[in-house]
């Protein structure tokens, strides 16, 4: 998507070596309008598919997610992190661990919204490591549900996700991959 690689080249600050902050349009302030653009492009790529339900992780691809939603007209799931002290045993749970972040945390989806036999959309904002989306995927696998696919905003092509989740054989779209940051510049695949 053009229009995204231009938004990133405009507004996106490199934070170390491999943090893209775009806190302008995605993480933090949000360009309704770009969404929905990502959202009908999620659409064109995935929508021949009779996806059942959007699933993604708290807290950026919540609204990515949502309007996304609206295109395919199912709703969404958003995955809980929660400590380990508040599990609800009525849930399917994964562990994940954020290299970016240094540390692990369980996700959590509740039982009653994910059932067997369903068609699901991952969608999230960022991929870097794919720890997330793994997280997601033991998810559905313990509900019995199917992936459809995996929608991503941003992907960090310098890093592992990308390569590990097609190695597995998933339908993964990447709306921009960016290959490399180094010395303050952002290239694209
Ligand atoms: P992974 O899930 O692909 O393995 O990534 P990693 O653990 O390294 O990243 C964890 C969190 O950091 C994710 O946010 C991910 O979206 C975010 N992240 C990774 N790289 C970048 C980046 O370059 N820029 C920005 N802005 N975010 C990045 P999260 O756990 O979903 O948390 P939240 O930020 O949505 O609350």
């Amino acid at each position: 998507m053009d229009l995204l690689k231009q938004r990133i080249l405009k507004e996106g600050k490199i934070m170390g070596n491999d943090i893209l902050q775009v806190d302008s349009f995605l993480n933090h302030q949000i360009d309704v309008d770009l969404f929905n653009k990502i959202g009908r492009e999620f659409y064109r790529y995935f929508g021949g598919e009779k996806i059942s339900k959007i699933l993604t992780i708290e807290a950026s691809g919540i609204g990515i997610a949502c309007i996304t939603a609206q295109y395919f007209n199912v709703p969404v799931v958003f995955a809980k992190k929660v400590d380990t002290k508040s599990l609800n045993r009525n849930a399917y749970e994964s562990e994940v661990y954020s290299l970016t972040k240094g540390k692990g945390y369980k996700i959590r989806v509740t039982k009653d919204y994910i059932s067997p036999g369903e068609k699901i959309l991952i969608i999230d904002d960022f991929l870097a490591n794919g720890n997330s989306v793994m997280g997601l995927i033991d998810i559905i696998k313990a509900a019995g549900a199917e992936l459809a696919g995996v929608g991503i905003v941003i992907e960090k092509g310098f890093q592992r996700g990308g390569k590990m989740l097609r190695g597995m054989g998933i339908k993964l779209y990447s709306l921009v991959t960016i290959d490399s940051m180094e010395s303050g510049k952002i290239s694209f695949a």
